[in-house]
């Protein structure tokens, strides 16, 4: 344990630094990363080239179909264009449909390559939050042969289909912070125009992943082989409240970075990214991990404001090494955090 220090908002955007710097107070000390295992922080919009559809999946995963279609991220496809708050936002943007255009398609919708023309297929699809399948689609689902079944696999075939699942693009529950950031990749909506010009918006605030995941949008049948839709057990949910909130502050930073005047965006970029960071703060009063350390190192000193776009881009890579590392942590060793995890009646 090294210092404690207090931000200072020195800058002339002003309003964008003190959002993120009041009354932050961190302790820290150096720990080594271990750069080599992170994907990138990629974009939300899955390739259409690589999209293979949901039907593909109901083969399958007929169960956790019948779930998404239960979710707002399954009926956007029929309703949005019909509101009246989207027409306007479209008005405002100079937008003449809602589904053809590249800015809402990028979070309300998959795109689908057919032939040589990219369609609107689904609402936010199961892709949409696991990647495009194309190139793990056999990978994740081969137990080994055709003649091995679930029983027969091993423990170790096991780990390395979910890994060359996830070399090909997957985000594989296995790893639950390569989901927490595709959620936030869209929920923090890191739109400039959209937001100040459209008046979408400005990122869904209360977004928390556990309540946010367990509620509604959950559809773990592969689990419990299929029988009941299972919630995630205590020792996971404590890594995805950890996970939610070092990828919200990733996603957070990334849309800072973005800002180019001081307005609600910006703003409201920078108040995200200051409660996620307090969030981790209050994590690690509990637990004093040293990846959550590692997050909170990265923005301790870091000035939120307009044109620091590389300073805010490195400190949102090194919690996104950390989000991905945490994600692995035995959530046996957290009980510390079980006071701040939402209740089952928050579950969205
Ligand atoms: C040919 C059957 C088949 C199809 C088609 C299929 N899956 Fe799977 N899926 C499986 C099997 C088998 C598993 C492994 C279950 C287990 O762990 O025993 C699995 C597991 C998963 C998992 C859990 C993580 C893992 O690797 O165990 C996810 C997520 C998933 N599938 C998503 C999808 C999506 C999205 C689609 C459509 C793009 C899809 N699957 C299509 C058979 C299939
Ligand atoms: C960067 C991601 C992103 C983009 C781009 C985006 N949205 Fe959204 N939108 C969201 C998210 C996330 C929500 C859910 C917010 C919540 O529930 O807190 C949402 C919610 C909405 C809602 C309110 C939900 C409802 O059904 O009542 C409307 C209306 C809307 N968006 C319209 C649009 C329109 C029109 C466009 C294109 C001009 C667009 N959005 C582009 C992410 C996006
Ligand atoms: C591709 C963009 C995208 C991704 C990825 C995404 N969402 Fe959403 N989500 C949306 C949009 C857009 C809406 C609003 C849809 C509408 O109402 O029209 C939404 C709505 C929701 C809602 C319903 C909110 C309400 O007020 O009822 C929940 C819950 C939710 N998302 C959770 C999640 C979680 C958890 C993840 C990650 C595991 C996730 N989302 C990933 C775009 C996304
Ligand atoms: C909003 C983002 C989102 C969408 C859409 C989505 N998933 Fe998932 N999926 C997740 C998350 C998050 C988990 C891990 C949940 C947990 O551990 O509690 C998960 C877990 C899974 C699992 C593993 C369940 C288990 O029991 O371990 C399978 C299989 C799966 N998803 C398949 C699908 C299929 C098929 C679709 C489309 C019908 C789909 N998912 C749509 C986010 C999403």
């Amino acid at each position: 344990m090294r210092l404690l220090r207090i931000g200072r908002a020195t800058s002339v955007a002003h309003c964008l630094a003190a959002a993120m710097l009041l009354g932050l107070v961190v302790a820290s000390w150096l720990v080594a990363a271990d750069s080599s295992v992170t994907p990138a922080f990629t974009p939300r919009q899955c390739d259409p080239t690589v999209v293979v559809g949901h039907d593909t999946c109901t083969k399958c995963h007929e169960s956790e179909l019948k779930q998404w279609m239960q979710t707002p991220h399954y009926r956007t496809f029929d309703v949005l264009h019909r509101t009246p708050e989207a027409k306007e936002i479209a008005e405002k943007m100079g937008l003449r449909s809602i589904k053809r255009n590249d800015t809402c398609v990028t979070c309300h919708y998959t795109r689908q390559e057919h032939g040589t023309r990219v369609r609107v297929v689904a609402g936010v699809s199961c892709e949409s939050c696991h990647g495009g399948a194309k190139d793990w689609l056999q990978l994740h689902a081969d137990y080994g042969g055709p003649n091995i079944t679930r029983q027969m696999e091993s423990p170790a075939h096991r780990h390395q289909r979910r890994m060359s699942s996830m070399a090909a693009g997957m985000n594989n529950p296995s790893n639950v912070y390569l989901l927490a950031r595709q959620c936030l990749s869209c929920h923090t909506v890191p739109d400039e125009r959209l937001v100040n010009v459209g008046g979408h918006k400005a990122g869904t605030d209360q977004f928390e992943l556990v309540a946010w995941s367990q509620g509604s949008v959950r559809h773990n049948f592969v689990r419990s082989n299929g029988a009941v839709n299972a919630a995630s057990d205590q020792p996971r949910l404590r890594v995805m409240y950890v996970v939610g909130a070092m990828a919200d502050l990733e996603a957070s930073l990334h849309a800072v970075a973005k800002a180019t005047e001081l307005s609600i965006f910006g703003r409201a970029s920078a108040a995200r990214a200051a409660r996620a960071k307090r969030r981790l703060w209050e994590v690690q009063r509990r637990i004093d991990h040293p990846l959550v350390s590692q997050a909170l190192d990265a923005v301790a000193e870091l000035e939120l404001t307009l044109g620091n776009e590389s300073a805010v881009l490195a400190a949102a890579d090194s919690i996104g090494q950390a989000g991905y590392q945490f994600a692995e942590v035995d959530g046996n060793t957290l009980s510390a955090i079980d006071e701040l995890l939402p209740s089952p009646s928050d579950y969205k």
